[in-house]
């Protein structure tokens, strides 16, 4: 018997119950793995809300790290007793332990310590695939980076400033935004002010060739008049709602736009896109390149907590469970 964050029905962090769960032993090409730290993610609050469905009942969570306590039939890449994470494959992960498909699993480098890696694998693979993979940035190039004190943020916003990007971020305070400047944003911007027109300015009336958008619906219409003519609009998750449907010919208006909706599991959907992606991360975290804190920690079956405080906008940065 392990505990784990269940619930069966959808709704607000309420309907998240902390249970005895009675895990099976691993299925064949699965692994056991034993938590040490757990990722909070945005799309946890999606699947608990109903936003993204889920069939129910069902535990949550997709992103964690710890060690490698049984193995399935026919696998042979992973030991016993190894460190690894995942953040693609494996739902379930606010728990005590989770079986994960081994194909979803990375082998964790000495030197990440496993709430790093729980802070930073689906959040660093994120910032990884938009900024090297969606719209590949160039040095010198000035891109517009929502929620640059955000999980996402953080790490996205120093990443791109170590590849010769100068970053515009915006943030929801003026403590948020000391954060983000000192997290590779050379100019922040707070949504309440005119974040559009001061792009604008920012890019001598250019306009930027790129927008990273994970606020959604209300971001989208003004991220779109940030973009120069033929730029690409990466809207990339819903913090603050989903965008709207929208006439396709509102791109054509506003300067021949591209417009994406990336998911992290379309970048990393084989497991050698998913080690590159990983292998990639790993370079820039033990560099000391990209930095990662772990800036909230709550116990697991404070779950509920933290999902509040995530959906409330009072964290900054990565937050995790201590199983
Ligand atoms: N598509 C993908 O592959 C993918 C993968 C990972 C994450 N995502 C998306 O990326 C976003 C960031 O995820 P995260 O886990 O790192 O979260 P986060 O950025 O740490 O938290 C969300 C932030 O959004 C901002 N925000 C603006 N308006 C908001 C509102 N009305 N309600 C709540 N927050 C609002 C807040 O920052 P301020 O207070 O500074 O405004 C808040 O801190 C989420 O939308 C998530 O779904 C997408």
């Amino acid at each position: 018997m392990i505990k784990a964050i269940r619930f069966d029905k959808t709704g607000g962090s309420d309907v998240l119950q902390y249970v005895d769960y009675d895990l099976p032993p691993p299925p064949a090409g699965q692994v056991r793995v034993r938590h040490t730290a757990i990722g909070v993610n945005f799309i946890d609050t999606y699947h608990r809300s109903g936003l993204y469905p889920l069939p129910l009942p069902s535990g949550l969570g997709s992103e964690a790290a710890g060690v490698v306590e049984a193995l399935g039939a026919g696998v042979t890449s992973f030991k016993v007793g190894e460190r690894v994470g995942y953040c693609s494959g494996g739902l379930g992960s606010y728990a005590d332990a989770n079986n994960v498909p081994a194909d979803r699993l990375v082998k964790l480098p000495d030197g990440i310590g496993d709430e790093i890696a729980a802070a930073a694998l689906l959040k660093g693979m994120t910032a990884r695939y938009l900024l090297r993979q969606t719209y590949r940035v160039s040095p010198g190039e000035t891109v517009l980076f929502h929620s640059a004190a955000g999980g996402v943020g953080m790490i996205g916003c120093q990443w791109a400033k170590h590849l010769g990007v100068t970053v515009i971020g915006t943030v929801g305070s003026p403590e948020k935004a000391t954060l983000a400047r000192a997290n590779g944003c050379a100019h922040v911007l707070l949504l309440r002010e005119d974040w559009k027109a001061r792009v604008r300015e920012i890019t001598g009336g250019v306009g930027v060739p790129v927008v990273y958008d994970s606020i959604g619906k209300d971001t989208f219409e003004a991220s779109l008049d940030c973009l120069r003519p033929r730029g690409l609009m990466v809207t990339f998750g819903n913090s603050s709602g989903p965008v709207p449907a929208f006439p396709p010919s509102q791109l054509a208006a506003k300067g021949s736009l591209f417009l994406t909706r990336p998911v992290l599991f379309h970048y990393v959907a084989t497991p050698k896109e998913l080690q590159e992606n990983a292998d990639e991360l790993f370079a820039v975290l033990l560099s000391g390149a990209v930095k990662v804190a772990v800036n909230q920690r709550f116990a697991l079956k404070d779950a509920a907590k933290a999902q509040d405080a995530l959906t409330g906008r009072k964290t900054v940065g990565a937050t995790v469970l201590i199983p």
